[in-house]
């Protein structure tokens, strides 16, 4: 997968499939299996650290997970948010985020929001740097939206949103994640532009489909919202297999013989 791969497949209609991956283990994983692309999320400050929100998600904080996952998945093509605030506070130190996640292992940033960042990705990506945008649901927003709740519902709002969604496409962005926003709206924005959309929460008509790896594990399994499909039940099986050791640990099942050095 390459940019130019992203392109065709919205050309021939194939649609391409994204998950989050923040840490080596789960990236060796991925390296194998036929997922499109891996994004090293900033809801791994939610995910991997407790936090409430993604705006926790610090530069370190995703350079080291970037580089963890580069390190696990060398054949995936990588996509690293970049952490909140990093546009806003300027060129210069928007160029450092990226140059930092670059060097880190990934192969595109994505930035969220369609205001002030459009210059910035248009600086960017003429450095020749990939740049992935983010519309509808912007959890770095999170305060400002009001809290985790569907976008583009009255009609103003849904024309901001394929504004937005083309004034991205203008700056140079070679696709757009699109969150939580009505079918009928990611249809709409899909339409709207040549680059390839991928939806989460956005309904079958944008190009693509992005979870975050964890909740299509079911790792959590209190955690349903609506646009949630879960693949596997995660959260039994690992509390199966530590029980079970726990188990053969008490009774003095493990280790066998065959277990241990002579
Ligand atoms: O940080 C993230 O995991 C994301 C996805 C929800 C698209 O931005």
């Amino acid at each position: 997968m390459n940019i130019q791969t992203f392109a065709q497949r919205k050309q021939q209609q194939q649609k391409i499939s994204m998950v989050t991956c923040y840490d080596h283990w789960s990236a060796q994983i991925l390296n194998k299996t036929d997922i499109d692309c891996v994004l090293v999320g900033d809801s791994l400050a939610v995910v991997m650290y407790g936090y409430e929100s993604t705006v926790h998600a610090t530069l370190d904080m995703m350079v080291l997970h970037v580089g963890a996952v580069a390190r696990g998945a060398p054949d995936k093509f990588i996509i690293a948010d970049m952490p909140f605030l990093t546009c806003s506070k300027g060129l210069l130190p928007a160029m450092e985020a990226v140059e930092r996640l670059m060097q880190a292992g990934a192969h595109a940033v994505k930035i969220e929001g369609d205001s002030h960042q459009v210059d910035i990705i248009r600086h960017i990506v003429d450095a020749g740097v990939p740049v992935m945008g983010h519309l509808g649901l912007t959890p770095q927003s999170i305060h400002n939206l009001g809290g985790h709740r569907v976008q583009g519902k009255a009609e103003a709002d849904a024309e901001k949103i394929v504004d937005g969604a083309r004034r991205l496409e203008q700056a140079g962005c070679f696709s757009l994640v699109l969150e939580c926003v009505p079918t009928r709206l990611g249809g709409c924005v899909s339409q709207a532009v040549q680059i390839p959309t991928i939806g989460i929460g956005a309904g079958p008509h944008t190009d693509g489909q992005v979870l975050v790896l964890h909740d299509l594990l079911g790792v959590n399994s209190d955690f349903k919202p609506k646009f949630l499909r879960q693949y596997a039940s995660g959260h039994s099986l690992v509390n199966d297999a530590v029980n079970h050791f726990h188990g053969d640990v008490v009774t003095g099942d493990f280790p066998t013989a065959a277990e241990s050095y002579r």
